[in-house]
């Protein structure tokens, strides 16, 4: 093994793993204070889940509708997280979303406009008034192409195609990251005050995701590992619209845009059946029949908003009904229609990679032809926990802002909340890590025992004589998930999932990798597992736990929201015998806020204050 004196080194007031929205917004704020701040990213600079956020950013600007203001954001933020949001969190990003959408837009983002020459807010589910500032359906692209152009200005190191392995403390707090290059599997050191993961959520647990391969889990289990608690991890986001057909394709994002710009879901029948699924709660907001969602369509104010505008989890379970109904289409999803409803020239114009996407990949023309969607991994509400002003885990020097982040969403995050996540929360832990390093004298010291640990595990993968095929146990434990920790989950599924993790647990012990450390593709593989490991465990955990149904966790043992259940989370840490799991009671609201959330549309409208 390499010696540790002639590891390479790097020394940084803050290192940030991950480089999407949270972790360059994270970054920027850490350079503009004066910090020796570097980037660590899995893949090159650019290529992040935030582009998956394609239909827009939400902020409260009311360009479109006045009516809109952060008070009646941050109701809509609440109710679609079914109340378990961290109410602080969600309170600073309804408030500060606007004026991170602005510093964006100075900084070079080239939004759509309105006629009025103001930033164009499109609808999303679960958002009283257009409220998505976007561009096209490439929202997230245009995100971190700014972020990149602005940042790199700012002077942080980025360490590109470079893989974190472990977080090294010295005592308490954090001292460090080893990390090796996926080019030519060389280890680094990367000594530093503090770390701010930004690594996103695990998607590659499931097999039909929106995510790509760097999503495994690796800021969530690293925190785990070095001691931070993991919450609310039984709610993971399945997407409504995810491609279905071909296969190659299959949970490729289909944005919520299109269902925003007037989009229909259709079964086989020719149905528009989201109507048959509106919750109680929602109905006083949700247009009834066909005739008030047309004219919703054409623009009248006092129109209520289509079914299909519902939250995510509300829409996901209905086209999964349908489909187990048999009333779903060809290939197992059900009908996406923005043909006809929208004119073809503006379908283009609105939703240019959508048009693209579906031409390319499935021959069909959308402005012609009806979709095949069905629901698709996409996003983890939970993750680390953190102080909800400054991001910081219960470890001194770890902050986790963006995806991997918990608090913010609740048990369901709506659509195009999670860009302006990514801006308020990415500053914030970027303000939260400089403050940290401020009050710091000297750079902590390195255990070389945590440095030679780290390699080791890693090098036992190449080492050992046999072993289990990595490609193979992340098939078996996807397929775990997929069958036991789906969209709709029961006892007997969860606990059934939990043994069959046991399996692949015994495999990624002895996970083998053919070859040597360098341009590996086995062994990256094989180093992932350990993650996708502890955050499939954690999230069946906890969904055993919660016996209710609740936003993005449903259960059919226990089919309905429970009051009591409203007053916990679930929390996961590392005990001493494996994964320790605690309800734990949530703070209560203020009580300015908790009117907020709990009033009526009217009584908020036009009262920005
Ligand atoms: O559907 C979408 O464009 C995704 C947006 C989001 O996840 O926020």
């Amino acid at each position: 093994m390499v010696d540790i004196a002639e590891l390479q080194t790097f020394e940084h007031d803050v290192v940030v793993i991950g480089a999407g929205g949270a972790g360059l917004r994270a970054a920027i704020e850490c350079s503009r204070r004066g910090l020796n701040t570097a980037i660590v990213c899995k893949s090159l600079l650019g290529k992040a889940h935030t582009v998956m956020a394609e239909g827009g950013m939400a902020a409260a600007l009311g360009n479109v509708d006045p009516r809109d203001n952060w008070k009646i954001h941050f109701r809509d933020t609440m109710r679609g997280g079914k109340f378990l949001n961290q109410w602080r969190m969600a309170e600073l990003h309804a408030k500060e979303a606007p004026a991170r959408v602005n510093e964006l837009e100075e900084w070079g983002a080239v939004f759509d406009r309105a006629k009025n020459g103001l930033i164009s807010q499109r609808n999303f589910g679960g958002h009283r008034y257009p409220r998505l500032a976007h561009v096209g359906d490439r929202t997230g692209l245009e995100m971190i192409r700014t972020l990149q152009d602005y940042g790199i200005h700012q002077g942080f190191a980025v360490h590109m195609e470079c893989t974190a392995l472990d977080l090294l403390k010295d005592g308490e707090r954090i001292a460090g990251v080893v990390a090796y290059w996926r080019e030519n599997g060389r280890f680094l050191l990367l000594k530093t005050k503090a770390v701010i993961l930004a690594t996103g959520g695990a998607g590659k647990a499931w097999k039909v995701t929106s995510n790509s391969w760097e999503y495994t889990g690796d800021g969530l289990a690293m925190a785990y590992l070095a001691g931070a608690t993991l919450m609310d991890m039984e709610f993971v986001q399945f997407h409504p619209t995810g491609m279905v057909w071909p296969p190659s394709v299959r949970g490729t994002l289909v944005t919520e845009g299109v269902r925003g710009d007037g989009g229909i879901l259709l079964n086989n029948k020719h149905e528009r059946f989201m109507f048959n699924y509106i919750p109680e709660r929602f109905a006083p907001e949700t247009a009834s029949t066909e005739d008030e969602a047309r004219r919703w369509l054409q623009g009248d104010k006092e129109a209520r908003r289509p079914p299909e505008l519902l939250t995510r989890d509300v829409v996901a379970r209905a086209i999964t009904s349908e489909v187990k109904a048999g009333r779903g289409s060809p290939h197992g999803g059900v009908f996406l229609d923005i043909a006809s409803q929208v004119p073809a020239d503006m379908i283009k114009k609105k939703l240019p990679s959508m048009y693209h996407q579906f031409k390319e990949l499935a021959n069909v023309d959308i402005t012609k032809e009806a979709m095949e969607v069905g629901p698709t991994t996409h996003y983890f509400m939970g993750g680390v926990q953190v102080d909800h002003e400054s991001q910081q885990s219960v470890v001194p020097g770890l902050f986790a802002c963006g995806e991997c982040a918990a608090g913010l969403h609740g048990a369901n995050r709506l659509g195009g909340n999670s860009l302006s996540d990514l801006l308020v929360f990415g500053r914030r832990a970027g303000l939260g890590a400089a403050d940290y390093v401020a009050s710091m004298a000297s750079f902590p010291c390195i255990d070389e025992a945590q440095v030679r640990q780290s390699m080791r595990r890693a090098t036992d993968i190449l080492n050992r004589e046999s072993g289990a095929n990595p490609y193979l146990v992340h098939e078996a434990l996807q397929k775990v998930m997929n069958d036991g920790v789906g969209i709709v989950r029961s006892e007997a599924d969860l606990t059934a999932a939990l043994a069959g993790l046991e399996h692949v647990k015994r495999d990624v012990e002895r996970v083998k990798a053919d070859g040597a450390s360098q341009y590996n593709p086995g062994w990256h593989a094989a180093l992932d597992l350990r993650n996708l490991l502890i955050v499939s465990e954690a999230v069946a955990r906890a969904a055993l736990m919660r016996q209710e149904s609740r936003g993005g966790h449903s259960r059919v043992d226990h089919p309905n929201e429970e009051e009591v259940w409203g007053e916990y989370h679930i929390v996961i840490h590392q005990g001493r015998n494996g994964m320790d799991v605690e309800k734990v009671r949530r703070a209560e609201p203020p009580r300015e806020l908790a009117a907020i959330a709990y009033a009526t549309l009217e009584s908020l409208e036009g009262s920005n204050g």
